[in-house]
């Protein structure tokens, strides 16, 4: 299957005076799965449909392969697309569904029906070929939009928002789905989400938009562990606000001197901790209390208030929970681990 990269660059859009897309560079190499992730209005679909021919840009280049594509009408980018939910042919069967897009590029009918059979088996619902939408779940629907969208063979494959209209184990179960097919066909996906767990699961990189442009680029792990910016570490994953105050590339917050993520002025500053770099410890002579408890499965989270009422979240394996019931006095530990700051 061909597979080309794709590069936006200096994208703009405005509709009145929003600027829905205010200088977007992104880049895809060939069959990598991007996920562009940001808050609602942040421009994650504008960007999708100007890559889509659905939308014009002001401003910018699109190139797919070595090839800028500007002028190529929506028809002829070759692209799948795969939306939030209900865009399947509520008169069509499953298997007529994912034809469609085949019996417009002229296949025989033999040939047709074949290719649309194999893509049903492929993304798991080959048994249910002969039902129409209705008579499935939302989640098998989105399997047979897959197939429909990977049919005919596409360049790329943009998903916009896929799975935010399923309830929380479908989605789950449909996004490594949807992972392990990408993975199989090696189609180079734009996958748009605002769930900053479903982008860090599923991607080989995360962008982060904020207000038309792209604030980081990396893979999961650099996102979470190494944000550029305050924006981008509270925007993905939970972190405590903790103040403290940054002398040289250190911070001392909490007593404890923690590297930091780039480089801030030195001064007073908002240390932004993740949970997990939080530990904490019964101890009689300790000066924080625990206020509140909640158990996640295999993973505990643990706020404890310090005299000077700042709250500290702390995730622990759950395991140590009965040596921590609300109430106990503990000590706070923070891990040495480079941290993210903010001014003030
Ligand atoms: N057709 C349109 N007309 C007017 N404003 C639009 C239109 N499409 C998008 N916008 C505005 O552009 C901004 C970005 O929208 P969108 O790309 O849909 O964001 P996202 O998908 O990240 O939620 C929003 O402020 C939105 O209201
Ligand atoms: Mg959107």
């Amino acid at each position: 299957m061909t597979s080309s990269g794709v590069r936006l660059s200096a994208l703009r859009r405005k509709f009145g005076n929003v600027h829905a897309l205010d200088g977007l560079d992104l880049d895809l190499a060939p069959g990598e799965l991007v996920a562009l992730l940001g808050p609602s209005g942040c421009g994650k679909t504008t960007a999708l449909r100007i890559l889509a021919g659905l939308e014009d840009a002001d401003s910018g280049r699109i190139i797919v392969g070595d090839r800028d594509i500007a002028n190529v009408p929506a028809n002829k980018r070759g692209m799948g697309m795969v939306f939030q939910a209900y865009s399947l042919f509520p008169h069509l069967t499953a298997i007529e569904n994912v034809e469609f897009g085949l019996r417009l590029r002229k296949q025989s009918s033999t040939v047709r029906r074949r290719r649309a059979q194999e893509m049903l088996d492929l993304v798991g619902i080959g048994a249910h070929a002969a039902r129409f939408p209705q008579q499935l779940s939302g989640g098998q629907q989105q399997r047979v939009a897959l197939a429909r969208a990977l049919a005919f063979e596409p360049s790329v494959l943009l998903l916009d928002e896929p799975l935010s209209a399923l309830d929380a184990k479908v989605r789950v179960q449909l996004r490594e789905e949807i992972r392990r097919i990408q993975l199989e066909v090696g189609t180079t996906t734009l996958f748009v989400t605002h769930d900053q767990e479903e982008a860090l699961a599923i991607a080989d990189r995360v962008g982060v938009m904020r207000a038309g442009q792209l604030e980081q680029i990396g893979s999961p792990e650099d996102i979470y562990r190494t944000p550029a910016t305050p924006f981008v570490a509270e925007f993905v994953g939970l972190s405590n606000r903790l103040a403290g105050r940054v002398t040289g590339d250190v911070v001392e917050v909490l007593d404890t001197k923690l590297p930091l993520v780039g480089s801030v002025q030195d001064g007073p500053a908002t240390a932004l901790v993740r949970p997990e770099s939080v530990d904490v410890t019964a101890d009689p002579a300790g000066a924080g209390r625990v206020v509140a408890v909640s158990f996640l499965g295999p993973l505990a989270r643990v706020t404890v208030a310090l005299p000077d009422d700042t709250l500290v979240v702390a995730q622990l394996e759950s395991a140590r929970l009965p040596e921590l019931p609300t109430g106990t006095a503990v000590r706070v530990v923070l891990r040495p681990v480079p941290v993210v700051v903010s001014a003030g």
